[in-house]
């Protein structure tokens, strides 16, 4: 202040502001509304044009029981065709190759004969052409720490076991319960995810369950393709368990977005929002519900797709978003994720799973299940050398196995905070 007293070039508003006793209260009551109001209208001007290159104009819109908006979207409106790149792509209608199946009949050991659905299907359907896409209210981009940062993760917060240094990991708050493979070529993953309800206890923090690829080191390229369920108060607004997906081309920083919410994935599905709610959610002791996740590279087009249960080819990251990815990725990592931002000098009870531990198994556990790599043959086969890696087994822990119908599987997940985690 001694500074800006004397000789400072600020102008004669702060002079007087910081240097005058007399007028100290009265200015910088003045200045300061003056200033909010116009960064404020300044950022509802920001809000409106983040919410125009968002929405597209839609064929027509459901409203859901959740209360999302859920607009049918020409196809060729959708947000991906504003990247410069795609601007004269040819949609793909479908892949050139999926990997096969497994020899087993996957649809004979699933849980429930009903399947799993999103809530909004019970208020309407997208015709044929078009795609649903959650609409972005007002209210979603103002839960943002900033217009730019809204559907944007803000860390880096990929699980990364081999430079396992405890304090640096848990240091940004996220903590990990997974099963990973590495060190070889891989060219698609699949599961099949129970899915559950985790009660978070801050909204700014999150639980999620899914896949991530990854290619490149851990450096500052990390290429990333994630897909699952999460609950994620500050993203959407409630604590719904909702399908996401997310990719980055650079380790979170300038590339990428969860969902539809920057130009990147190319959806030709017209069943299927990202983003929208998934039910029926697995009950304690209760019924349990799971989804099939399979992304996989195009080896012709060399287009990433991804398919959600056993009907939905959902669409595809177009190769070019990619570095490493543009060849294969290098790991595979399946599991749960939730941040803990230790809101009251505790750990976190936001819970991850079901928020029970992997030792209460089927019913009280969530679980992954046959969970598979697509090789350089383009098969889908059981992964080897799976590790497991966990921050702090006594908040969250993960068990894999082998059993039969269930493959490769693992439980994970816990309650978070409790007398071993405090
Ligand atoms: C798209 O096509 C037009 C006309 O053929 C061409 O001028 C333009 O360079 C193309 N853009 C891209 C990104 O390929
Ligand atoms: C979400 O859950 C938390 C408690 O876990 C609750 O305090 C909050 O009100 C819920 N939010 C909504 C929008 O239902």
């Amino acid at each position: 202040m001694a500074q800006l007293c004397g000789s400072g070039k600020r102008g004669r508003a702060v002079k007087m502001v910081l240097c005058s006793l007399l007028f100290l209260i009265p200015m910088a009551m003045a200045s300061s509304v003056g200033r909010s109001r116009s960064s404020s209208s300044r950022r509802k001007l920001e809000v409106q044009k983040q919410l125009l290159r968002l929405n597209k104009p839609a064929f027509k819109s459901i409203k859901s029981p959740d209360g999302d908006i859920i607009d049918c979207v020409h196809v060729k409106h959708q947000p991906a065709f504003d990247h410069p790149l795609l601007k004269n792509h040819t949609v793909q209608t479908r892949p050139s190759f999926q990997p096969g199946e497994r020899s087993f009949d996957e649809s004979k050991v699933s849980s429930k004969s009903k399947p799993i659905t999103q809530l909004w299907h019970l208020k309407g359907r997208c015709p044929e052409g078009t795609i649903p896409i959650r609409r972005t209210k007002e209210d979603d981009v103002l839960r943002a720490s900033s217009v730019e940062s809204y559907g944007r993760k803000k860390h880096l917060s990929i699980p990364q076991p081999k430079s396992a240094q405890p304090d640096l990991i848990t240091q940004s708050g996220h903590q990990h319960a997974i099963v990973y493979v590495e060190g070889d070529k891989y060219y698609g993953a699949k599961a099949t995810i129970n899915v559950w309800k985790p009660q978070i206890q801050q909204p700014n923090e999150f639980s999620l369950s899914q896949i991530w690829i990854l290619g490149g080191s851990f450096g500052q390229d990390l290429n990333s393709i994630e897909a699952g369920w999460q609950v994620s108060p500050d993203l959407y607004g409630d604590n719904n368990t909702r399908l996401f997906t997310y990719w980055t081309s650079d380790a979170y920083q300038a590339t990428g977005c969860y969902n539809l919410l920057c130009s990147g994935f190319i959806q030709i599905n017209n069943e299927i929002a990202m983003g929208a709610s998934v039910y029926p959610v697995s009950g304690y002791g209760g019924s349990q519900y799971d989804i099939n996740i399979l992304v996989w590279k195009d080896p012709k087009e060399g287009n990433w797709w991804m398919q959600f249960g056993n009907k939905y080819v959902l669409g595809y990251w177009p190769g070019f978003l990619f570095s490493y990815l543009v060849d294969s990725a290098s790991m595979i990592e399946w599991g749960g994720e939730v941040v803990n931002s230790q809101a009251d000098g505790q750990h976190t009870s936001t819970q991850m799973g079901s928020g029970h531990f992997p030792g209460e198994s089927f019913g009280k556990a969530s679980y992954f299940k046959n969970i598979q790599i697509v090789d350089g043959s383009n098969n889908l086969r059981v992964p080897k050398g799976i590790a497991t890696f966990t921050e702090q087994p006594n908040c969250y822990d993960v068990q894999n196995g082998q059993a039969g119908n269930w493959g490769n599987y693992f439980y994970y997940g816990g309650p978070g905070r409790n007398p071993k985690c405090p």
